[in-house]
């Protein structure tokens, strides 16, 4: 699949300008970014979501390599099983939720709990640990 600069870069576009339209204090759609039950939810959706919201930066596969905007700290491979396996589910939905910023990692990474439901930060949860199968 190919993707135009232009797609990507209107995607990041997108991210960056929720990222600053929330303020970072809005009230949470995922309450509290606290998830009840189980962490991991459809991969299915997930998949969709990640496509139109997060492999601008992440990349389709999870692992970064496309460069579309300049990162001072780019995101980590998340198809590396060693490193994927010290981030327990509910640091990255914490991450998603709360955004880089949210927990002591780079800003650049958007908080999406305003825009995602408790259900679509744990279907992006299970999509994300397919790229490393953990
Ligand atoms: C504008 C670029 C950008 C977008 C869009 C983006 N991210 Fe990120 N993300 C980052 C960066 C940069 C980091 C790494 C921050 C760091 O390590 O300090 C990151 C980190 C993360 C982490 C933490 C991983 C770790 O190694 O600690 C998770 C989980 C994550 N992103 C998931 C997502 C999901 C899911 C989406 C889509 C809903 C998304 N990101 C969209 C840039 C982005």
């Amino acid at each position: 699949m190919t993707r135009s600069r232009w797609q990507a870069g209107a995607v990041v576009t997108a991210a960056l300008m929720s990222w600053t339209a929330s303020g970072g204090e809005s009230a949470l759609k995922a309450v509290n970014c606290t998830p009840q039950g189980e962490v991991r939810g459809d991969v299915g959706r997930g998949a969709a979501l990640h496509l139109q919201h997060c492999a601008a930066c992440h990349g389709v596969d999870g692992k970064a390599e496309v460069i579309v905007m300049h990162m001072d700290v780019p995101p980590k491979d998340q198809s590396d099983p060693a490193y994927m396996k010290t981030l327990p589910d509910a640091y990255l939905y914490l991450a998603i939720c709360r955004g880089g910023e949210g927990v002591g990692r780079n800003f650049l990474m958007p908080a999406w709990g305003d825009l995602f439901s408790d259900q679509d930060i744990k279907d992006l949860v299970a999509q994300i640990r397919t790229f490393s199968g953990t």
